[in-house]
């Protein structure tokens, strides 16, 4: 395992039957309390980005990054500034004005529903999207779902940790990367 991937595997904290009984809450704040993680975590990103994810597209870059409400949105703009392209955010319901395309998935209890504005995402643009954490995968597929409906083409989902077990990848249109997997 890299150095770099060593070192923030090493920061995670697990919290047992948080929020609830049965699941391990897996925390990445210590990672951006430390500056060196933080910077280290996001220049991984942008490594993995510049290096693998754009060798898919002809055009040999990303126009917009995506991030899911709401831990997508401490990792999203830093990714997207470094890549000199735009950040957008997917919103749980409610929280965007103006027009808003919808999407809907999958929760432990019920439905919810994710949005994005309409006019966030031209057609043919490149897109990574990006969240802290995947588990089932079903966020991950709205908000990809909201993408290929403006006609945005995913090149990649990015996690910084994904749980294995719960098979995400197979929900998904376009390859998962992840730094820490958990199985
Ligand atoms: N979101 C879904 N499952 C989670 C987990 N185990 N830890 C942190 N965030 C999560």
């Amino acid at each position: 395992m890299p150095a770099d991937v060593d070192y923030l595997r090493g920061l995670l904290r697990a919290f047992p039957d948080y929020p609830k009984k049965g699941i391990v809450f897996l925390d990445i704040f210590p990672l951006l309390r430390d500056p060196i993680a933080f910077e280290t975590l996001i220049t991984h990103f942008v490594h993995h980005i510049t290096s693998h994810t754009i060798a898919q597209s002809p055009s040999k870059k990303i126009d917009v990054v995506v991030g899911l409400d709401a831990r997508g949105f401490l990792l999203g703009p830093l990714i997207a500034m470094r890549l000199g392209a735009a950040f957008v955010p997917v919103r749980k319901k409610g929280k965007l004005p103006g027009e808003t395309i919808h999407a809907e998935y999958e929760k432990e209890y019920g439905v919810d529903v994710f949005e994005m504005q309409a006019d966030a995402i031209t057609p043919g643009q490149n897109v990574v999207i990006i969240d802290d954490l995947v588990a089932t995968g079903g966020s991950a597929k709205a908000a990809g779902e909201l993408v290929a409906k403006l006609g945005g083409k995913t090149l990649e989902y990015l996690f910084i940790i994904e749980l294995t077990f719960l098979k995400p990848s197979e929900k998904l249109d376009a390859p998962l990367y992840s730094i820490v997997k958990v199985d």
